[in-house]
């Protein structure tokens, strides 16, 4: 490390924070990527979202949300752990900020409460809820840090869950009156919006296999609720773009990179399938491509629930698309012993290196994907809304030295300079997340913050890859 960096960290630590050693050893290896090689109109973040951060889970008039109802009501979150409290972010907010101001970040990544803007999902606003995220978003413009606003990170209001939720097309309609609302109510300061956060991920989580609210199991609810989610994210793009003036508009996808096991023909064939459901489903009716039936004939399901004029409606002209990348998958075909309705297939894990999530370590996955939706045509612009990873952390002298995390990070990160130099319009990464948070049904088991919580008595803890993220951001 250069003297010029030391200063720089010591500056933004204080001078007794020494660093320990084995992080300066990794930040010295790291010479290889700078900030200043990805342009100087890349976006750096972090990422985080309601549920997961915020507690306050019924004040200020916030209505119950379907992840308050799952997790109050079921069994099926590890240790029967709530988002009840979780960071307390509701009322830690500036807190949080100004150390991200310390940390040098420029831009957060959050995401708004649906129910804590509409408590029961349709007519009365709970001008509470919009107080407290004008208080985030003013709070961010103070400190220099670019707010980017998610509308929907999988909480919504019981009452619409109850209803069907996104297996309900009504549900569409309410969703199109609440992103209508947010861009009036934040759209004067906030300009960069994404409608949904992984669509994949709560209609297979919530209507196919049954772990995340509604905890409902089935393909014909999954289907139908596809089905809305695909309509909602057009249709919430259109909303923005009605009631945000010079917004920069995108939605997110989670995306993996698919691998036949030896490249046997059966196995290419399965991987097809399966590349279909992880990655194409979401994007290719957006971009006006329609369902991907030809490569996945199951897909027939959610055709039927379209209606006349939906092909139209389904489409809508992003200015960025939003990935997030943890893994890959290996496919091989299993005829005998369908995983997967349709499928046919086992996954397999070729690397012993994993997250705490089980999730295979593989940077060259980050790169390969990327080019694949760079592919598309019509995507104009690639942002890197979460990456990020979960490994076992450990506090030691009020250090928490997760040089994993660290080199992950970089690893990734080598990986999005490639495609990037390799000319994909690339916008900004974000890292998932800013702090350790509830992940969903593993509760808070699995932490991927670069900074810690200590759930007793929340107190943060900048982390090794904090450390090296603020020193990276601070390089020329
Ligand atoms: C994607 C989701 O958007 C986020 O909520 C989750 O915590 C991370 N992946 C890690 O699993």
């Amino acid at each position: 490390m250069t003297r010029e960096q030391w200063l720089k960290l010591t500056a933004v630590f204080g001078a007794g924070s020494l660093l320990p050693n084995t992080l300066v050893a990794q930040l010295l290896a790291d010479a290889e990527i700078k900030r200043s090689d990805f342009g100087s109109d890349f976006v750096w973040g972090t990422a985080t979202a309601s549920y997961q951060i915020e507690g306050g889970w019924n004040e200020d008039g916030k209505g119950e949300s379907n992840w308050d109802h799952f997790v109050h009501h079921t069994r099926k979150v590890d240790r029967h752990e709530t988002g009840d409290i979780a960071d307390d972010f509701y009322h830690r907010y500036e807190a949080d900020i100004a150390l991200m101001r310390q940390m040098n970040i420029p831009a957060f990544r959050f995401s708004l409460s649906w129910p804590r803007i509409v408590p029961t999902g349709s007519g009365a606003i709970n001008q509470k809820g919009i107080d407290f995220y004008n208080r985030v978003i003013d709070s961010c413009l103070q400190k220099g840090i670019e707010p980017w606003i998610t509308c929907y990170h999988w909480d919504m209001p019981q009452t619409l869950e109850a209803k069907g939720g996104w297996r309900n097309r009504d549900t569409l309609k309410r969703f199109e009156e609440y992103v209508g609302g947010c861009g009036k109510s934040f759209g004067d300061r906030v300009k960069n919006w994404m409608v949904l956060n992984e669509p994949l991920s709560y209609t297979v989580g919530g209507y196919l296999v049954g772990i995340h609210p509604p905890g409902v199991f089935g393909f014909k609810s999954f289907y139908k609720a596809v089905h809305t989610v695909t309509l909602s994210q057009a249709a919430g793009g259109r909303m923005l773009r009605d009631t945000v003036s010079k917004a920069n508009i995108g939605t997110t996808y989670s995306c993996i990179p698919i691998y036949p096991w030896k490249d046997k023909p059966a196995n290419i064939e399965a991987a097809k399938r399966v590349d279909v459901i992880a990655n194409r489903l979401f994007i290719e009716p957006v971009l006006g491509m329609g369902y991907p039936v030809q490569d996945l004939p199951a897909l027939k399901h959610v055709e039927r629930y379209m209606q006349p004029g939906d092909e139209e409606q389904v489409k809508f002209n992003f200015d960025f698309i939003g990935l997030q990348n943890y893994t890959r998958w290996v496919i091989k075909n299993f005829p005998l012993l369908p995983m997967v309705h349709a499928l046919n297939i086992k996954p397999k894990k070729l690397s012993t290196d994993l997250t705490e999530m089980g999730w295979e370590v593989y940077p060259e996955g980050m790169y390969r994907i990327i080019k694949q939706f760079a592919a598309y045509k019509d995507v104009k612009k690639i942002v890197l809304t979460e990456s990020g990873a979960a490994f076992k952390d450990e506090l030691v002298n009020g250090e928490i030295n997760d040089v994993r995390r660290v080199k992950y990070l970089q690893d990734y990160l080598k990986q999005v300079l490639r495609a990037k130099n390799e000319g994909v319009n690339l916008g900004g990464y974000f890292i998932w997340s800013f702090m350790d948070n509830f992940e969903w049904a593993e509760g808070y088991r699995p932490t991927l913050g670069i900074v810690g919580i200590d759930y007793k008595t929340q107190q943060r803890t900048v982390k090794a890859s904090g450390k090296w993220y603020s020193n990276f951001l601070s390089g020329k």
